[in-house]
């Protein structure tokens, strides 16, 4: 997987993860993979999403695990030897995607205006995400820029749910949406990872 057009065509859900114990990362990675979803975010707005990408990368290659919440260049390097696959970044400072770019791994860039989505493209990158994209639009924004902008894809996140995520899926210039109802925390702490499967087969069947 090289590009960020690759990165979108994963799953038709890139569930979004914070946890707390590094612990529940094996078992959280394979019910996903069980309910047929083939990646997961692991963002780093907690200690334990460092190890936790670790322990996936380690022991359930079979999912594609990626970085997510990479808002400092000092996180770069960190997460891909980690074993991060992508980073996400939830904007696009110049200085930050520079540091991205060297690692060589593929990003999804956070994007929430037409000029953010020209820069990237610019960059030669044409797959990013929209967040945060509820806040920010939501789908009627996302239908009025595919008519200047029709070469970009997105990942919309960030307020996206079982209720509105297929009207998303159905846009043209959406490869896949992101977002974090699949893992709610109580299923998490209390290890509920049949539920959780249950929720990756519905978000799976999305595509
Ligand atoms: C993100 O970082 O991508 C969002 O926090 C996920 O948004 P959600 O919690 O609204 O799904």
């Amino acid at each position: 997987m090289n590009t960020a057009a690759e990165v979108l065509d994963l799953s038709p859900v890139i569930p979004v993860v914070a946890l707390d114990d590094p612990a529940h990362a094996v078992p959280l990675a394979e019910a996903l993979l069980r309910g047929g979803i083939r990646t997961i975010e692991m963002t780093l707005r907690t200690p334990a999403g460092l190890p936790a990408i670790e322990h996936i990368a380690a022991e359930v290659p079979e999912i594609v695990v990626g970085a997510g919440t990479v808002t400092e260049p000092s996180q770069v390097s960190r997460a891909v030897d980690a074993g991060a696959r992508y980073l996400v970044t939830p904007g696009c400072t110049d200085r930050l995607l520079d540091h991205v770019e060297a690692v060589g791994v593929p990003y999804l860039a956070g994007v929430s205006t037409v000029s953010e989505a020209m820069r990237l493209a610019e960059r030669g990158v044409h797959a990013m995400k929209f967040f945060p994209a509820e806040p920010s639009g939501g789908v009627p924004y996302l239908k009025a820029i595919a008519g200047p902008l029709p070469h970009l894809r997105f990942c919309p996140t960030g307020g996206i749910s079982p209720g509105n995520a297929a009207s998303y899926l159905a846009l043209p210039n959406v490869g896949c949406v992101g977002g974090s109802w699949l893992t709610p925390k109580d299923l998490l702490v209390g290890g509920e990872w049949g539920r959780i499967e249950d929720l990756a087969r519905e978000a799976a069947e999305l595509g």
